[in-house]
Order: structure tokens, then sequence, then C-alpha cells
């Protein structure tokens, strides 16, 4: 969806309407395990819980989109083993919640650069999403091996490639098609995007999506996130006063 996504129109009553689309910037894994005194895989481990806490919380809070950044395509950076235990963990995910997930009316998609992974955790992937893709009360997107400058990079090149095979001019090229070439294409804009663990940075995380999302930092890491932290968040969105770009009165 374009930058000039509309503002959420608050409900009558008295509860205001939950964010469409929220993102999530999970961090703190490793701080957590460390302050415990305990291997960085089991932090992960804790972050894999909150994951499905969050999940079920978002759908019970009447959240629609649900991004989740897991795998930036910065982490494969990490020293092997590590890379090893998250890839491990997200792919026991992937195998394992699948049930949940359509209990839930959870749809799944991974957005990201999937061809990073091995064919057995594409096929996971692959499985998980032809498994939950009739699910509509929430839709989880998790963002694996995903960087916005190179989802950005992708979607220009596309539109070269269209260019220069005569089948869209130069012209043409609005916010709109770029918008339609990201991965995101068919999917609302995020309205706030929150990151754990007190860090006060977007990370490369869905650069383009966020031109208007509210920005929530919580100081809580993220094995310790819950339903009550994102409540939290939420309300801290309903005190913001969304104007994109215009004035109010
Ligand atoms: C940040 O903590 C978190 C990650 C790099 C990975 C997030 C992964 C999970 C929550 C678990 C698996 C995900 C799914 C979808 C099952 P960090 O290691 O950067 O923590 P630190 O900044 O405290 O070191």
């Amino acid at each position: 969806m374009s930058a000039a996504t509309q503002p959420v129109l608050t409900a009558g009553g008295n509860t205001p309407p939950a964010p469409v689309h929220v993102g999530i910037i999970m961090d703190g894994n490793g701080r957590w395990a460390a302050a415990r005194g305990v291997p960085r895989a089991l932090g992960h481990k804790a972050g894999a819980e909150a994951t499905r806490r969050v999940v079920e919380a978002a759908a019970g809070q009447g959240v629609s989109w649900l991004t989740l950044f897991a795998f930036s395509s910065e982490n494969w950076r990490r020293p092997a083993d590590e890379v090893r235990d998250l890839t491990g963990l997200m792919r026991h995910y992937l195998r394992h919640e699948v049930r949940q997930l359509v209990e839930n009316g959870v749809r799944l998609r991974v957005i990201g650069d999937r061809t990073a992974f091995g064919p057995g955790m594409l096929a996971e992937i692959r499985r998980a999403e032809a498994e939950t893709a009739g699910n509509t009360r929430l839709n989880l997107n998790v963002a694996l091996s995903y960087g916005g400058r190179a989802e950005i990079t992708a979607a220009a090149r596309r539109l070269a490639l269209r260019a220069a095979a005569g089948e869209i001019a130069p012209e043409a090229i609005d916010e709109a098609a770029l918008a339609g070439e990201l991965e995101t294409a068919e999917m609302p804009d995020p309205d706030l995007i929150i990151r754990t663990s007190g860090e006060k940075r977007i990370s490369n995380f869905l650069l383009w999506q966020a031109a208007y999302a509210e920005l929530v930092f919580q100081p809580v890491l993220w094995p310790d996130y819950g339903a009550e932290h994102l409540r939290e968040a939420i309300t801290e969105f309903h005190r913001r006063d969304r104007r994109f770009g215009a004035r109010n009165g």
C-alpha cells in the first residue's frame, strides 16, 4: 500500500480500534540469557516462546496483521553456531506451531530472502504457508533473512527489467508501482512498530512500509514479552496524534 495510507478511524464506543498492522523488532534474547548466566541459545528458545504468546495475544487484541522480525539479512554475520541455533529454532517453530496456528485462525507467510536457507527449511516454510493459507483471523508475517534495503532494491530491479522489456513506461513508475513490487504488495502498511529491549533503531525493518508508522520502544527484553506489553504498546499508539503529514485544525 502507498505512503498515502489513510489513518485508522476511531469507531463509536469507548474502545478505539486496534492498529490494523503491528510490526515487532524482537530484541534482547542475548541480554536475557546473559543476565541469567545461561547460553544465548536459551535466550532464543525463550524468545520463541514469547513469539507464541504474542501471536495469540495479537489475535485476541484485534490486530489483523502482525509482522515479526525474526532473522535479518545481517544476522548471517553472527557466529556459525548461533546462526545454526536460530535457524534450527525457526525450523522447529514452523514444523510444530502449524496446528496451533490453524486452531487460532492464523495465516503464516514468510517475507525475506527464503532462498538463503537450505532445502529443508524451504520445505517447512512452504508447508506452513500452504497449511495456514485458508485462515483469516490474523495474518502473521515472519521476516526471515529480511532487509528493507534489499527488498526495495529488488523491487527497483524488477521495475527496471519491466521497463527494459517495454512492459511499463519509465514515467509510469510511481510510489504505487514500487509498492506493488514489494513482498508486502497486497498488505496494509504497519500502523505501529514496536522494538523491545530499549534499543531505539529501525535496523532495516520495513523501511518503505514504515513511512507513517508510530514507533514504540519498550524496555522489556523479548523473552519476557507478553500480552500486557502488547496492550501497553497499543495504549501508547492510541495516545498518538496521527496526521500523515497533514495538520489537524
Ligand atoms: C534479538 O535478540 C533476536 C533475534 C536475533 C532473533 C529473534 C528470534 C526469536 C525470537 C526466536 C525464533 C523466532 C521465531 C519466529 C520462532 P539478540 O540476540 O539480538 O539479543 P541481544 O541484542 O540482547 O544480544
